[in-house]
């Protein structure tokens, strides 16, 4: 019987997910984004060679896969190219005839870019801190019933008429609110005549695919973006991305049902980072926090912008195992930790009325004032960079990797110790 996975970040997002729903892939038959847009940076090392997928999902390197685009993601036409063709350019073979796209996907367009941007200025020090692409807008538009969707590119002469409301809109509020430019619709139809004779090739009943597949007895991996702490409902809102990225939306965002997601996969960094505005209990505004970010590299594939960095939130992570049903814990980066000498995990936190909790609370003014309660353990210095079997670990990596199951309540079922495809342990086989 085929078994489908689910992929998720458990934290802020770049938790390592692209590496290893590249490693993932090899094992299926098929590869599915279901949520966000290219808000997301996917970083894939193969033999030492790296890509960056925003948009087209990372089992794309695997040349004889197919990798499909569902009605959650919301999609820059002009994106989706440029990646393609970068893609093409470095010899991935066949990338337009593997990729599927639903043609329920709302579009992502100039007016969306636009917004988003300027209301990110208009915000000032109050600012969520967004990748500036655009994806905000164009889900409010989706809710809203008035997105123009990939399906839409195949009668672009009907487009005009649509655009017309939604301009008027959009420029209002760029002119009125934020003092902007207004966007022109000559402007928005140059693109879509541009995009759509390459577009409209790949659009694809998803849904029906991939339940065909799946009757098939073919396996399937579902690569979520962004991560459980910028999910739209379970996040710490207002600061957080504008789709659900728990594991649940991947039957609504790929049109499956429920039952076709057998196993959660949680991607967690041995430590956690977060890019962009908001609450962050374990933040580390010290040279300990500098170190995580010198050797984990830890800016944005996307943007460039400088993550921030802090301890591991055990607390944090009961919840999105909690809110994802994560069968599998993937502990990834652990070889950043080499080195320091005592490691603190944060296995709770202290409320403004004395009270304790061992589960992140949900509300954000809730969260920025909670006082984090750490546990210590003792680091190790060898080095635990690219091993590739567990046993070869240090004593205390091991401990370290053991107490984050105790205290979590999951099993670790992957351990990450470099960027590289084959710098990876398995403990449990999700596929297995
Ligand atoms: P994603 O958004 O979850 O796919 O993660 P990103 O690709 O944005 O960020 C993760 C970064 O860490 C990338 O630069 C990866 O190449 C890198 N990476 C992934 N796993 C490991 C690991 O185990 N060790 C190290 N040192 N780097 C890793
Ligand atoms: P991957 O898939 C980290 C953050 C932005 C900002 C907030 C809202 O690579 O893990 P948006 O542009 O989505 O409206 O921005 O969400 N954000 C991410 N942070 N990794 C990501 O994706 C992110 N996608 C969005 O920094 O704080
Ligand atoms: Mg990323």
């Amino acid at each position: 019987m085929a078994k489908n996975v689910v992929v998720i970040g458990a934290q802020w997002g770049d938790e390592g997910k692209g590496k290893i729903v590249d490693w993932l892939a090899e094992e299926t038959a098929g590869v599915v984004r279901f949520q966000g847009g290219h808000n997301a940076g996917h970083t894939l090392v193969v033999g030492g060679k790296k890509t960056i997928l925003r948009l087209i999902p990372s089992g794309i390197l695997h040349e004889k896969l197919d990798c499909f685009i569902g009605s959650g993601v919301v999609v820059s036409p002009e994106a989706l190219l440029g990646e393609i063709d970068e893609l093409n350019a470095a010899g991935v073979k066949n990338v337009e005839g593997r990729l599927k796209i639903a043609p329920t996907c709302p579009l992502i367009l100039p007016y969306h870019i636009a917004l988003d941007q300027a209301r990110e200025a208009s915000r000032g020090k109050g600012k969520i801190g967004t990748t500036g692409r655009g994806i905000g807008p164009a889900y409010e538009d989706k809710v809203a019933r008035r997105a123009i969707r990939v399906g839409d590119l195949l009668n672009p002469e009907k487009i005009p008429e649509k655009l017309e409301t939604i301009l008027a809109y959009y420029n209002v509020q760029l002119q009125h609110l934020h003092g902007a430019e207004p966007v022109k619709a000559e402007d928005v139809m140059a693109v879509i005549e541009k995009v759509a004779p390459r577009i409209t090739p790949m659009i694809t009943d998803v849904s029906r695919v991939l339940n065909e597949k799946n009757q098939n007895d073919e396996q399937l991996l579902f690569e979520g973006a962004q991560g459980t702490l910028l999910d739209i409902d379970y996040g710490t809102y207002p600061f957080v991305t504008s789709s659900n990225c728990l594991a649940g939306a991947a039957s609504a965002g790929a049109g499956v049902g429920p039952q076709m997601l057998n196993y959660v996969l949680g991607i967690v960094k041995a430590y956690t980072t977060r890019v962009g505005s908001g609450p962050f209990p374990t933040e580390l505004s010290c040279e300990i926090g500098a170190g995580l970010a010198e050797r984990g590299h830890e800016f944005g594939s996307v943007t460039g912008r400088a993550r921030r960095c802090g301890w591991f939130d055990a607390a944090a992570m009961k919840r999105s195992i909690q809110v994802n049903g994560i069968s599998g814990m993937c502990i990834t980066k652990l070889d950043v930790m080499d080195g320091i000498e005592e490691i603190k995990i944060c296995v709770g936190y202290e409320l403004p009325d004395g009270s304790k909790t061992d589960i992140l609370p949900c509300g954000t003014d809730l969260v920025a004032q909670c006082k984090p309660v750490f546990e210590s353990m003792p680091g190790w210095s060898e080095s635990t960079f690219g091993v590739k079997e567990y046993d070869a670990l240090p004593d205390n990596a091991k401990a370290y990797l053991k107490r984050i199951e105790e205290i979590c309540g999951a099993p670790v079922a992957i351990v990450s110790t470099g960027p590289d495809r084959e710098e990876t342990i398995v403990l449990h086989h999700p596929f297995a």
